[in-house]
């Protein structure tokens, strides 16, 4: 028997260590929350992408009476993008949440169904995809591509 050990590196950074692009998207990220659908969970979400042409991108969770019908916010957001901006890699993309009923932001991380859509749009593209999460602490969590959320990932379906 052999042990596999994965590692993965994550940086948590203070918002102030934030560059101004990524100041930006956050609070993108932030204001989309607020227009979120999601009267079954109280959840709101938002994100936010940064394309490689410069455009951001938004979007909220939007959700459904039958729940698998609805539609976490990243995914929503990289639908979007990839089908209005087939040629433009989404770079970097911000997550945030907040519970309906609280005034301090909550804690996520995107879902699995989200880190293999993620993993798709670095597939396509070639890119990773940098994301920025936002804890309930305050600080962000900044993640250089999809692999370290997402190790041993699918991602060979035409080959071997
Ligand atoms: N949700 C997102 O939109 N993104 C995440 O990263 C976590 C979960 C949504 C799905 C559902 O509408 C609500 O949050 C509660 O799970």
């Amino acid at each position: 028997m052999k042990k596999i050990i994965l590692s993965s590196e994550i940086e948590e950074l203070s918002p102030e260590e934030l560059d101004h692009v990524e100041q930006t998207l956050l609070s993108r990220a932030q204001s989309v929350a607020k227009m979120a659908y999601s009267p079954y969970s109280d959840f709101n979400v938002g994100a936010a992408v940064l394309l490689e042409n410069g455009e951001v991108l938004q979007s909220s969770n939007q959700e459904n009476v039958s729940f698998p019908a609805g539609s976490c916010a990243e995914r929503l957001v990289l639908g979007y993008a990839g089908a209005n901006y087939p040629n433009s890699a989404p770079v970097m993309l911000a997550i945030v949440a907040k519970r309906a009923a609280d005034e301090s932001w909550a804690e996520v991380s995107p879902c699995g169904i989200c880190r293999q859509t993620i993993n798709e749009a670095e597939k396509r593209f070639g890119k990773a995809v940098t994301l920025l999460v936002l804890k309930a602490n305050g600080s962000i969590l900044r993640i250089k591509g999809i692999s370290p959320l997402l190790p041993l990932k699918f991602n060979d379906l035409k080959s071997g």
